[in-house]
C-alpha cells in the first residue's frame, strides 16, 4: 500500500455517523473518498458529503455517497483534503489539482479540517511547490505580465493538449515559481489585493491537524 493510500484509509476513521463531510480533491483525497464509499456501502455509514471539485463529485456519486451542495448546508463538520506543501507552522499550499477555490470555500465553512499528505509534502518553508493563483480570464494576460515584472516567474497552467486549463469555476490558473515564501501571510494579503485574482493556493490558519503517511505508518501532528 502506498503512503497516500495509507493516510486516505486512516483518516476515514475520523468520520462518524451523521457528519457532513467536506470531500477534498487529488490523488490522496481519492483514497479517503474511496474508503468512505466502502464504509457507506458495507457498514451503513450515514454521512452527507460536500464536494470540492467536479472530479470528486463524480467519484463520490459513483460510490453512492449522498451529497449536498455547499450552499445547502450551514456548515461542514469535518473537511478532509490533501495538500501540496505544509510548513512546520501548519500553513500550506494547495491547488496542484486546480481545485483550490472550491477547496478553500468548503474549508472556510468547516468546523474542523484535516490534511492528509505523504511525508514528502512536509517542509520547513513553503514555496518550492509553484503557488497556484486562480484568475478571471478577462485581463489575465496583463496580470501575468505584472507577475513577471515582480519576479514571480509565472507560468500558465495548461492541459495536455497545450490549451489553457479552465477550473471548475471557469477561471485560469497562473503558477508562481517562488522557490521560498518568507512571509506567506504577507504574500496572501498581496495576492488577495490584485484585481482579477479570484483565489490563491496559500491556506493560512485553516487547519488544525495533519495526518502524514510515513514509512513507519500514519502519524497525526497537531
Ligand atoms: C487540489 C489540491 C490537492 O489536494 C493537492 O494538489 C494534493 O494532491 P495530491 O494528493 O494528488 O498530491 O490542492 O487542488
Amino acid at each position: 500500500m502506498n503512503l497516500k493510500e495509507l493516510v486516505g484509509i486512516e483518516v476515514a476513521k475520523y468520520v462518524k455517523d451523521g457528519m457532513i463531510v467536506g470531500l477534498g480533491t487529488g490523488s490522496t483525497a481519492y483514497f479517503m473518498v474511496k474508503e468512505l464509499g466502502r464504509r457507506v456501502k458495507e457498514e451503513g455509514l450515514q454521512i452527507t458529503g460536500v464536494v470540492t471539485s467536479s472530479a470528486t463529485e463524480k467519484q463520490a456519486t459513483e460510490l453512492g455517497i449522498p451529497l449536498k451542495a455547499i450552499d445547502d448546508v450551514e456548515y461542514v463538520d469535518l473537511t478532509i483534503d490533501g495538500a501540496d506543501e505544509i510548513s512546520n507552522d501548519f500553513q500550506g499550499i494547495k491547488g496542484g489539482g486546480a481545485a483550490l477555490l472550491f477547496e478553500k470555500v468548503v474549508a472556510t465553512y468547516s468546523k474542523d479540517c484535516i490534511w492528509i499528505v505523504d511525508e514528502s509534502k512536509m517542509v520547513d518553508k513553503l514555496g518550492n511547490f509553484p503557488l497556484p493563483v486562480e484568475v478571471v480570464p478577462y485581463g489575465s494576460h496583463n496580470l501575468f505580465r505584472l507577475f513577471e515584472e515582480k519576479g514571480y516567474h509565472p507560468k500558465w497552467r495548461k492541459k495536455a493538449d497545450g490549451e489553457l486549463l479552465t477550473t471548475d469555476g471557469g477561471h485560469y490558473i497562473i503558477d508562481l515559481a517562488l522557490e521560498v515564501i518568507e512571509d506567506p501571510r504577507a504574500l496572501a494579503t498581496e495576492l488577495d489585493n490584485y484585481v482579477g485574482v479570484v483565489e490563491h493556493g496559500l491556506f493560512i490558519d485553516m487547519i488544525s491537524r495533519v495526518i502524514v503517511g510515513t514509512s513507519e505508518g500514519p502519524k497525526e501532528i497537531e
